[in-house]
């Protein structure tokens, strides 16, 4: 257990999915149960077709459990409504997949903006975060770039900034360097790392990229298969040298 473990803002109670098939039955998570703090991050590994994008899917209640229960900030979901889990997505969760899914004919900011839509900000508001929200991935300078006048890896940091503009307490990021090559997917993890107000979740086939983040939850076949957390390696007795 991590001594330095916060509350939790995201939690998996007991959930497991069954898809009903044409041949019968699926079920693609076994009694998962997984809980991730305010600001801590977390990458998620595990073979093609193990379930992590059903779990991410479930973490964001963008899909339903057929068992257990998804909690947001100790707040329960199975029993709400569309609407009211809807509207906990616009105030506390952030989503980025591998492809940026951005509006091609709209500028940089009003994507960002557009992601605020329905939080019940005023427009004037949407525009200053989405700002500060670009600001803050490093595109300062292109706010009124359009995507097809950007690069594969700003793009995705435009989708990071609509993911963290309205400030939620959890990003969940589905495969988010699928798209790049090897240093702009590590430029990308860099900027995820630097968000220490937010519980992060990325999904990742790449150890080199699971290897940034201190705690691994692996998945195999519905399962959890490990869930390691490994504190950083700072001030050994015996003098040796520390992996930076
Ligand atoms: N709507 C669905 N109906 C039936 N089966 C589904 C459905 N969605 C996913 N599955 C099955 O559930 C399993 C897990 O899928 P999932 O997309 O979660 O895997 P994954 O770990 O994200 O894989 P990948 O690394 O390839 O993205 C797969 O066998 C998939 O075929
Ligand atoms: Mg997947």
């Amino acid at each position: 257990m991590n001594p330095h473990a916060t509350r939790p803002a995201i939690e998996l109670r007991g959930v497991s999915k069954t898809y009903m098939t044409g041949s019968g039955d699926l079920t693609v998570l076994k009694d998962v149960s997984i809980s991730v703090g305010h600001g801590e991050h977390a990458a998620i590994v595990g073979p093609s077709g193990s379930g992590k994008s059903t779990m991410l899917s479930i973490l964001g209640t963008l899909d339903q459990p057929t068992m257990g229960d998804v909690l947001v900030d100790d707040r329960s979901t199975g029993a709400m409504s569309d609407g009211e889990r809807s509207e906990l997505r616009s105030r506390s969760l952030g989503f980025v997949f591998q492809q940026f899914h951005l509006l091609p004919h709209v500028d940089a900011v009003g994507n960002v903006e557009l992601g605020m839509l329905y939080s019940g900000l005023a427009r004037a508001e949407r525009r200053r975060r989405a700002s500060e929200a670009l600001e803050r991935v490093g595109l300062a300078e292109r706010l009124d770039h359009r995507p097809t006048q950007l690069s594969g890896g700003e793009q995705q940091r435009v989708a990071i900034a609509r993911a963290i503009a309205h400030r939620p307490a959890v990003v969940l990021a589905d495969e988010p360097t699928g798209a790049l090559d090897q240093t702009t997917g590590q430029s990308i993890i860099t900027l995820f790392r630097r968000l220490d107000d937010v519980a992060l979740v990325v999904i990742t086939h790449d150890e080199n990229i699971a290897a940034g983040f201190r705690r691994r939850i692996k998945i195999r076949d519905g399962r959890i298969e490990s869930d390691e957390n490994v504190l950083p390696a700072v001030g050994r007795r015996d003098g040796s040298a520390c992996p930076a």
